[in-house]
């Protein structure tokens, strides 16, 4: 169905990375700084908004218990209505969009939990996005940012052992994806992650 971003005026940038790695403060920093720029930019995130998102987001909470399998299914379901009402409808407006986490979360999450290939089968009609941003940061890191930012009550997938895993699949689905996928070090402060971020996209804009 829509096997590429690139027949679209707009273009679709994705940051990813494990929990506690700064994907939303990223996120909002380049749309920001699209903005002032002058670019046309929406900005937008998953798990959505959509009822889906919202039943996802119970679940991470672990108030409601859902297999590994189920919630894969929900993440896939979730991003398709993502795609089809919000993601494609902008980009054929010549809009950008970026999003804080799309397809390869799941590539990493749940395909670090359960069967890979399948995970990808129930992904297909996701869109390839023109970029994504891979945010990498130790396990250690990650988790220390998390209890410093403790508001809430932990989610179902930060503990050590499962980012570890996270982590790993992040890098080599990276690897594999070059020409489509950037990694920065998150490791540092925000403005030098976010200048590193701009350099990559200033490639795909011009
Ligand atoms: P966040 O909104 O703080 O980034 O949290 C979302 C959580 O959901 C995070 O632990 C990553 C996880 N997640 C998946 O496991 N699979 C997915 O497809 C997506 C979008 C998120």
């Amino acid at each position: 169905m829509f096997n590429n971003s690139i027949n679209f005026p707009g273009k679709f940038i994705a940051i990813e990375g494990i929990d506690g790695s700064g994907t939303t403060t990223q996120t909002k920093l380049l749309y920001n700084w699209m903005k002032k720029r002058g670019y046309k930019v929406h900005f937008t995130k998953e798990p959505t908004g959509f009822l889906l998102g919202q039943v996802i987001r119970l679940a991470l909470k672990g108030e409601l218990k859902y297999s590994d399998r189920v919630l894969a299914l929900l993440f896939a379901a979730d991003r398709l209505l993502h795609t089809e009402k919000i993601i494609i409808p902008k980009l054929r407006q010549g809009i950008h969009v970026i999003s804080d986490r799309y397809v390869m979360s799941s590539i990493a999450y749940q395909g670090s939990l359960i069967d890979e290939g399948w995970v990808r089968e129930i992904n297909r009609f996701s869109l390839p996005p023109t970029l994504t941003i891979y945010i990498d940061v130790p396990v250690r890191v990650s988790l220390k940012r998390i209890m410093m930012k403790r508001r809430k009550k932990k989610e179902i997938y930060e503990e050590p052992h499962i980012l570890e895993r996270v982590r790993k699949m992040y890098i080599e689905e990276c690897m594999r994806n070059k020409e489509r996928c950037i990694v920065i070090n998150g490791d540092r402060g925000v403005n030098e992650v976010h200048s590193d971020i701009l350099k990559a996209v200033r490639k795909i804009l011009d």
